[in-house]
């Protein structure tokens, strides 16, 4: 079982306080987006939307969508009327974005649910202004590597991994595809790679002591802003 489909509200709340979506993922995806200022912005997988508040607090008109309707309901209640937030399976044609009309999608922590991320890319290459990016992170391969059975590297492959929400442990199941998959999707589907991110958490991130370690020695996301081609 999804456990964002069963357990929506315990990670609608873990999302807002979890150390490791505030100190680690969130600065680094917002950094990545950079100045967002009337910027048009479509998140793919804003869970209860905690991201998708700061996008719109740094001035960006934000299009939401995540495929947990309570997640979209959490996400609407938190943004009122400061961002658009629909439901939407990333593994279905985004219909209700026009070509063209985004700048910037941002997609944190999401793709690894997705097993082929062809369609997907190409509903973003089609959404988006030429040279506009996409930004997004996802568990580092290695990580994914170390999670699986070590048989086939060249594989794309389900892995779990068990994660404290704070109220609950629930396990994910996710894809972990090797880089020579993520980099060439990406070329595949008309993106050039602008950067590509292994960040330490903030300085001044609260963290204890077992986490900061991990974050500070091991490699547990991956990011990358990529930039549609003008062709
Ligand atoms: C780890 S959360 C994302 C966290 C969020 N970006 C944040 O910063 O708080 C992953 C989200 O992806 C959503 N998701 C997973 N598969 C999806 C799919 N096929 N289509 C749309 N959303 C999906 C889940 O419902 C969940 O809300």
């Amino acid at each position: 079982m999804d456990p964002f489909a069963e357990h929506p509200e315990v990670y609608a709340r873990w999302a807002e306080r979890g150390p490791v979506n505030v100190h680690y993922d969130r600065p680094a995806i917002l950094r990545l987006v950079g100045d967002v200022r009337g910027r048009r912005v479509l998140e793919l997988g804003c869970a209860g939307g905690t991201l998708t508040s700061l996008l719109a607090g740094r001035g960006a008109r934000v299009l939401a969508v995540d495929r947990e309707p309570r997640l979209v309901a959490a996400a609407r209640a938190r943004l009122g009327d400061r961002a658009r937030v629909e439901v939407a399976d990333l593994e279905r044609p985004l219909t209700f974005v026009a070509d063209g009309s985004v700048d910037v999608v941002v997609a944190s922590l999401v793709l690894h649910y997705l097993a082929d991320w062809a369609p997907l890319l190409a509903e973003v290459r089609r959404a988006l202004v030429p040279g506009g990016a996409l930004v997004f992170s996802l568990h580092h391969p290695i990580t994914g590597w170390l999670l699986s059975d070590r048989t086939d590297y060249h594989r794309t492959e389900l892995v779990s991994e068990d994660w404290d929400w704070g109220e609950r442990w629930v396990t994910a199941r996710l894809y972990r595809r090797p880089l020579s998959r993520i980099f060439g999707d990406l070329r595949r589907a008309g993106f050039t790679v602008d950067e590509v991110d292994e960040p330490l958490p903030e300085p001044a991130a609260d963290l204890d002591r077992e986490l900061a370690g991990i974050l500070t020695t091991q490699p547990v996301f991956l990011f990358v802003r990529a930039l549609r081609v003008t062709a």
